[in-house]
C-alpha cells in the first residue's frame, strides 16, 4: 500500500509534531501513528527517509552545526568538518557520538556568509572559524562536561557516605 495524498496530509504534521516534541521520531511513535492512520510502518519509513527534516535517532545533548554553503565551502568548511568529526570520533556517516553527547549537523547556509566559514555550537555562533578553533570549541565542551560529571560523582559519593 502506498501513502495517499490524504494520508500524507495527516501523516506529515503528526510526524513533525513528534519530531518537535522529542527531537526525533522514535520507533514506538511510528507504530502508534501506523495504527492510528492505518498506514503501514514501511510507508511511514518511506516518508521519514524522503524528507531530510526528519530524524530517526535522538540528537546529542550538544549540537554542532557547520555551514557547508558555497561561501563557507570555499573558505575551508570541509577541513572544519573533518576536524570536528575526528575530534568527536565520528565516522561511517554517523552524526551523533556514541555517548549521545554531540550531534554534528552540516547545514546549507546560516545567512552569515560574510563571516564564512561559520560554525554554531549550541547557541554559540562563531565566524572565520579554522579547524583548530573548531577543535578548541568542541574540546571546551568536553572538558566542561567531564568537570561536571566529576563534581556530580563526588556529590553522589558524599551523599552515600
Ligand atoms: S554559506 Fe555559510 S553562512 Fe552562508
Amino acid at each position: 500500500m502506498t501513502v495517499s495524498t490524504q494520508d500524507r496530509s495527516a501523516l506529515i504534521p503528526l510526524l513533525q509534531q513528534v519530531q518537535v516534541e522529542m527531537g526525533y521520531v522514535p520507533r514506538e511513535a511510528i507504530t502508534e501513528i501506523s495504527r492510528e492512520l492505518r498506514v503501514s510502518t514501511s510507508d511511514i519509513f518511506g516518508v521519514l527517509t524522503f524528507y531530510a527534516q526528519f530524524r530517526l535517532t535522538p540528537v546529542g545533548r550538544h549540537q554542532v552545526k557547520i555551514c557547508q554553503g558555497t561561501a563557507c565551502h570555499v573558505q575551508g568548511a570541509p577541513l572544519i568538518i573533518d576536524a570536528v568529526e575526528e575530534e568527536l570520533g565520528l565516522g561511517d556517516g554517523g552524526d551523533t557520538t556514541e555517548d549521545g553527547e554531540f550531534t554534528l549537523e552540516k547545514v546549507a547556509c546560516f545567512g552569515a556568509c560574510s563571516l564564512a566559514p561559520v560554525m554554531i555550537v549550541d547557541e554559540d555562533t562563531k565566524g572565520n572559524i579554522t579547524p583548530d578553533k573548531a577543535r578548541r570549541m568542541v574540546r571546551k565542551i568536553i572538558k566542561a562536561q567531564a568537570k561536571k560529571s566529576a563534581v556530580s560523582k563526588n556529590n553522589g559519593e558524599m551523599k552515600n557516605e
